[in-house]
């Protein structure tokens, strides 16, 4: 089968099986082609929990499908690659949580979307890049728990006047993109506006214009008269920045800007998984029902 003919099977198949396809902006650009809906991890977390579809195919990784399967309990949700995690949100477990809430009695956990259900389900809310300064400024404690990404919770602890303790976790493909790699590109095309994700380091986040989600930035290029933008995040985001944009250029710091675990799922994958309407992620009764609440918490915080 070539891609065409895949495409096709794929879209007619998801229509017989009633399936919402979903694509983060980082997934393979033949994936974001097909599917219904593209965007960051809150957009897609609220697709998920507005469909009226029997059945979720999640392109992207397993705690964005976990959080599907938490909105959505009464849906059939897929993940064509069982195998496609985050490196990060591996870096905070339940019984580790546990033990900081220990030594910090009584202050609320705020959990990063990139966590587990099972981390989710300990959190007394979730915030995503897209609103996490307002989840932690909505609260009306003086000090949070900030899981699991060091570099934003230093971002989120620079906007709110809060005492915030962090967890030593990273994203490994955001985290290593050095300052320097950002001042060459910018000396590279001066005229340019640089956009970085709050998963890059501090000292990335000082060289910058804007920190922004995933689809803050597609939002913020699609508002913007500029012409040229520096890009600080994984490469997928590219797809819909010019199919928006094209009369706009995008430039990106010389670095291997790639999330191989987002770039797992695949046409054939995607293809197989309705076929065989497997894997199929699911979460377990009780933690299900607390880490909805933390993500529900999350989503009525008000957006703007
Ligand atoms: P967004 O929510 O900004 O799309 O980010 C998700 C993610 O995994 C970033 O690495
Ligand atoms: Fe996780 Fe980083 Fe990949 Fe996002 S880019 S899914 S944080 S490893």
């Amino acid at each position: 089968m070539n891609e065409k003919q895949m495409k096709e099977e794929i879209i007619k198949l998801a229509k017989e099986r009633d399936a919402l396809i979903l694509a983060h902006n980082y997934q393979r650009d033949e994936i974001q082609d097909i599917a219904d809906i593209t965007g960051d991890s809150l957009a897609l977390s609220i697709a998920a929990s507005e469909t009226d579809k029997k059945v979720i195919v999640f392109c992207g990784v397993h705690f964005m499908a976990e959080s599907a399967a938490v909105l959505a309990p009464d849906k059939t949700v897929l993940l064509p690659v069982e195998g496609a995690g985050c490196p990060m949100a591996d870096m905070v477990t339940p019984e580790a949580l546990q033990v900081m809430r220990d030594k910090y009695p009584g202050v609320p956990v705020v959990a990063y979307v990139n966590t587990s259900a099972a981390t989710k389900a300990l959190s007394d809310i979730s915030c995503t890049s897209a609103n996490a300064v307002k989840v932690v400024a909505s609260l009306p404690d003086k000090e949070v728990i900030l899981v699991p990404d060091r570099n934003l919770g230093s971002y989120i602890a620079s906007q709110v006047d809060k005492e915030c303790h962090l967890w030593p976790g990273y994203c490994p493909v955001h985290d290593q993109l050095l300052p320097e790699q950002i001042m060459q590109c910018k000396a590279e095309h001066p005229d340019a506006i640089c956009l970085a994700h709050p998963e890059c380091s501090p000292q990335v986040l000082e060289e910058v214009d804007e920190i922004l989600s995933t689809g803050g930035m597609l939002e913020f290029v699609r508002n913007s008269s500029h012409k040229k933008f520096i890009i600080a995040t994984e490469r997928g985001i590219l797809c819909q920045l010019r199919k928006e944009n094209p009369d706009k250029e995008f430039f990106f710091p010389d670095y291997e800007f790639i999330c191989k675990d987002m770039k797992l799922i695949t046409l054939e994958a995607l293809l197989i998984c309705l076929q065989n309407m497997a894997p199929q992620i699911t979460v377990p009764d009780e933690v299900s029902v607390a880490a909805r609440r933390s993500l529900e918490r999350m989503l009525a915080v008000p957006r703007d």
